[in-house]
């Protein structure tokens, strides 16, 4: 048994044109941002952020690119919106691993311009939040409203805002090439006794997936080492995180 396991007759993956069984995994060369109540710029940071997408995560890549390994695993930041990366599919439920290893900032050509157009008090009580949005083709926003605050209507679909099995209010935005700023509002019940996280947590994530501001010389100095059977898919991405 040990000398088929250490022949390799048992490892999962092929590299092979004939029987491929290619090990996927995402990469995304990323820099987030966080901000606090008062829109100052808490932290930030930047990496690629690595997702293995099955059960060996990243056990057998690590022997040919060995930064890539366990010291740098991340966790779910339960307190921010899509966990404070910028998935790409909602599907954290599926990953609940992944790794995230420090790199320079990225630099896309045209970085996400994020406004809040405006703040008003309905005469219902409930506070009404307009933004708009310039960005890369693909962009993902994620809604968590704090404990005892409600969203009560918004400018998507029939006007009701529905939350997913995580209870975030995710919208997915893909525009084509000439495309005017997006704006977007929703109306927001505020909770009856404020605490000091504030009514809303807005995360923005963008997505370049292709052209010159996909590539970076991070991402493509680590995809030359990635071995035969692996099939890297990379991108750059940003998240900003707002609390209002
Ligand atoms: C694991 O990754 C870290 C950070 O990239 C690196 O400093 C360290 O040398 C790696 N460990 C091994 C055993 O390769
Ligand atoms: C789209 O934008 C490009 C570059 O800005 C411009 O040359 C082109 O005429 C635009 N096309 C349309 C249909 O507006
Ligand atoms: C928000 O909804 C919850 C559950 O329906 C309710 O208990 C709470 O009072 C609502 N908060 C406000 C500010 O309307």
């Amino acid at each position: 048994m040990l000398l088929l396991v250490s022949c390799g007759l048992f490892f999962p993956y092929s590299g092979s044109p004939d029987s491929p069984r290619p090990k996927r995994v995402f990469m995304q060369h990323t820099t987030r941002t966080f901000h606090n109540l008062q829109g100052q710029v808490e932290s930030r940071d930047s990496g690629l952020w690595i997702n293995g997408f099955d059960y060996t995560g990243i056990q057998h890549l690590t022997p040919s690119i060995p930064e890539i390994n366990d010291s740098i695993r991340t966790h779910c930041q339960n307190d921010r919106p899509f966990c404070g990366y910028p998935w790409f599919l909602p599907l954290k439920f599926l990953c609940r691993k992944s790794w995230y290893l420090p790199a320079p900032e990225v630099s896309p050509s045209s970085p996400v311009e994020f406004r809040l157009l405006s703040r008003e008090e309905t005469s219902w009580g409930s506070i009404k939040m307009t933004f708009s949005a310039k960005g890369p083709s693909h962009m993902y926003l994620c809604l968590v409203p704090h404990r005892g605050a409600n969203l009560s209507t918004w400018s998507f679909g029939d006007g009701t805002p529905r939350f997913d099995q995580n209870r975030e209010y995710v919208i997915f935005y893909s525009h084509g090439l000439n495309s005017t700023t997006w704006t977007f509002w929703f109306e927001i019940q505020p909770p009856r006794d404020p605490g000091p996280e504030g009514m809303i947590s807005v995360a923005i994530s963008s997505h370049y997936f292709f052209g010159e501001d996909q590539r970076t010389a991070q991402l493509e100095e680590i995809l030359r080492r990635f071995p035969t059977w692996a099939f890297p898919s990379s991108w750059v991405s940003t998240y900003d995180m707002y609390r209002y």
